[in-house]
């Protein structure tokens, strides 16, 4: 299962900020956080013992490899369910120091979001993508927890006072290629300081199945969301989360593939997969463009795996209305109405919308 090509997207329909605020998504991926939080602490206060072996303790903080090592640290010892409790973060005084206490919260962060992420916590699954918090309409990709690339959650967002959001429309929709059974679904909001389940438990109770292509209210549809951080993420986990009367993938094509291999795919592979959003782009936002939307199968010469791109790709499309389509907005200047969260736009924006419109034409 392509499981690892978790996408999730937001498209502010509505009451997009002004454009003079340049927004960009906060980088609260795993990784990214370890980097600029956690990382700079342990190599300045341990790393210089813990790159290499310390008595029986196997090395953690490898030069080049720390985020690596220390994940991987017998068997993701330091990763778990109650972050605070982990022995990285516990271990205190020994030959080495003690974390100080900015240290610990920093390594405290990036240990939570990591944990959430990854479903290590007690009783859930691994978290979807996650969105900005801001004022728009969202839509979250299903694929990486059943596996259809057409299954999502979507939602609206609006801010009522300084750090309360008001989350409605909350659905959830299969895809043609599995149904979904769910349980008590979980909100997780991430921030610099770590991540922190919705603490009023809005979700918690609700238990659904969906045949492949029906959707549904998640509980009422509309959650209160308080205490949110500056510059939050928003996320979900789930109890349960499995497929129903799941098909093979292999069975369901895009319909007019050719259109699509012709005159969409092509810039999706450059620039939007060298430059950001593929396997080995440098730019220094690329794990976070990559959890948006992995487009490393753009450049792939093997036919079936640029039919799956295709279907991957459909689930960005809004075929009701295909202008308005995220894989359109987030690559077209806020002037021109698109994205302003988007940091990069293409040059000949309206040729590439006026291809994916002519393309969702036919998928219809
Ligand atoms: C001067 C060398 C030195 C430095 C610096 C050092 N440590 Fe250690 N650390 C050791 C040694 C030696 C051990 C093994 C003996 C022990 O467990 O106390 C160890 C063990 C550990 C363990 C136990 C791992 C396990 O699986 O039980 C953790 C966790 C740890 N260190 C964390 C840290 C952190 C966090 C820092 C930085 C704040 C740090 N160390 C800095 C020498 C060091």
């Amino acid at each position: 299962m392509a499981a690892l090509c978790a996408l999730a997207c937001d498209l502010p329909i509505k009451d997009p900020p002004p454009a003079e605020v340049e927004l960009e998504d906060p980088p609260l991926d795993p990784r990214t956080l370890f980097e600029t939080q956690a990382r700079p602490e342990l190599a300045l206060s341990c790393q210089g013992c813990h790159s290499r072996e310390q008595d029986t303790v196997k090395p953690f903080l490898v030069e080049g490899r720390e985020y690596e090592s220390i994940v991987a640290y017998e068997m993701g010892r330091f990763l778990t369910p109650r972050p605070e409790q982990s022995i990285l973060l516990t271990k205190g005084v020994h030959m080495g120091p003690a974390l100080t206490e900015g240290q610990y919260q920093k390594v405290l962060a990036w240990l939570q979001v990591e944990v959430a992420t990854r479903g290590v916590s007690a009783a859930s699954s691994p978290s979807t993508p996650s969105v900005a918090v801001r004022a728009g309409d969202f839509y979250i990709s299903l694929e990486g927890l059943v596996g259809d690339p057409l299954s999502k959650i979507t939602f609206k967002l609006e801010p009522r006072h300084a750090g309360i959001y008001r989350l409605s429309e909350l659905r959830i929709s299969a895809g043609p290629v599995t149904g979904i059974k769910i349980k008590n679904p979980i909100l997780i909001l991430y921030s610099i300081n770590g991540a922190r389940r919705d603490p009023a438990d809005s979700l918690s109770g609700v238990e659904l199945t969906l045949q492949p292509q029906q959707s549904a209210t998640l509980g009422t549809g509309t959650v209160l969301l308080t205490n949110v951080p500056q510059n939050a993420r928003l996320g979900l986990a789930f109890q349960i989360i499995s497929q129903v009367n799941p098909k093979p993938l292999e069975m369901f094509q895009c319909k007019d593939f050719a259109l699509f291999d012709a005159r969409v795919r092509p810039t999706l592979q450059a620039p939007c997969s060298t430059l950001c959003h593929g396997m080995g782009a440098a730019d220094p936002r690329a794990a976070q463009a990559f959890g948006a939307f992995d487009m490393t199968q753009a450049r792939s010469t093997d036919p079936a795996v640029l039919r799956q791109f295709c279907l991957r790709t459909l689930g960005r499309v809004n075929l009701a209305d295909p202008a308005r389509s995220v894989l359109i907005l987030q690559a077209t200047p806020a002037e021109a109405g698109g994205t302003t969260n988007h940091p990069y736009k293409l040059p000949q924006h309206m040729t590439f919308a006026q291809n994916v419109v002519q393309w969702a034409a036919a998928e219809k």
